[in-house]
């Protein structure tokens, strides 16, 4: 009897079909990823963005979960996008889904570098957004490592992105908005894959998170993200008096803060 040949691996591509739709959400199901995003201030690196990246990095490398809390407005979210390159992915996801025939470029390095997937529920998120939300967030990192390495995103040819399996760390922004049921499926999500967690909230957080005694046993990590720096909150409000047009507006006055705290 003639040796039979092994069966070619399934693909769910058609031809010409690099898998796109599953990077930019335009499956049906999903809404796009089209929209174009408010302007953010310019990122500026501070002391407090590199402990909250070395803590990340412990969380990541350790797959625990990290528990990171700070007052309002001392830069949380936009340490974690920065972390996680996440305007440089809805940038390139917006490129992707322009058409079939743009080439959006390679996926971008913090993407691949970081493999973290940032998630903020809405405030009024219910359990089965949430259910939803979760693996859609992940799995959209780890496709677009496919994507990095096979040029295409085929979820039957490269078993091992299933399941998210290439992200290495999902992060919450404002975690306070989980109640105590987001709270158990972010948990039951965290026990069922081999990733690191870190939940973002204001102070009082880690207080409230020590009362769930199955989710607390998890966090191996806890970082206090602290006010800017005199000197890097007079970078950053020089910045946003420049990129801002405030600084050339008609009349414009320097403002008091920059003649007391420093410089310009
Ligand atoms: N490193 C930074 N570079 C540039 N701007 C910054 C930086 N840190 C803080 N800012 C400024 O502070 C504002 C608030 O930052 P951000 O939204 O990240 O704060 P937050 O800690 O997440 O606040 P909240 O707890 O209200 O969510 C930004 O819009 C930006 O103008
Ligand atoms: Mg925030």
């Amino acid at each position: 009897m003639q040796p039979t040949e092994p069966p070619a691996p399934l693909s769910l591509l058609g031809r010409n079909d690099d898998g796109r739709r599953f990077l930019t959400g335009a499956l049906g199901e999903f809404r796009g990823v089209t929209s174009t995003p408010p302007d953010r201030p310019p990122f500026l690196v501070t002391k407090e963005h590199r402990r909250f990246a070395e803590f990340a990095d412990t969380v990541r490398r350790h797959r625990y979960i990290g528990v990171c809390w700070g007052p309002p407005g001392v830069g949380k979210t936009l340490s974690a996008r920065h972390y996680a390159g996440t305007d440089d992915w809805g940038q390139w996801q917006r490129a992707l889904a322009a058409g079939k025939n743009t080439d959006p470029g390679p996926v971008p390095a913090a993407v691949l570098s970081a493999r973290t997937a940032l998630w903020t529920p809405t405030v009024t998120a219910t359990a089965k957004e949430i259910d939803q939300a979760l693996p859609r967030a992940c799995q959209q990192i780890s496709w677009a490592l496919d994507y990095h390495q096979h040029g295409h995103v085929d979820p039957l040819m490269h078993p091992e992105s299933a399941a998210s399996g290439l992200t290495e760390l999902l992060i919450v922004d404002e975690a306070d908005r989980l109640k105590t049921v987001g709270l158990e499926q972010v948990r039951d999500y965290y026990d069922r894959h081999h990733m690191g967690v870190v939940l973002i909230g204001m102070p009082g957080v880690e207080r409230r998170l020590a009362r769930y005694p199955q989710l607390y046993s998890r966090i191996g990590f806890a970082h206090e993200y602290r006010p800017l720096s005199p000197d890097e909150l007079t970078a950053v409000l020089t910045r946003r008096w420049h990129t801002d047009g405030l600084a050339t507006a008609p009349g414009a006055e320097v403002p008091d803060f920059f003649r007391t705290v420093g410089p310009k």
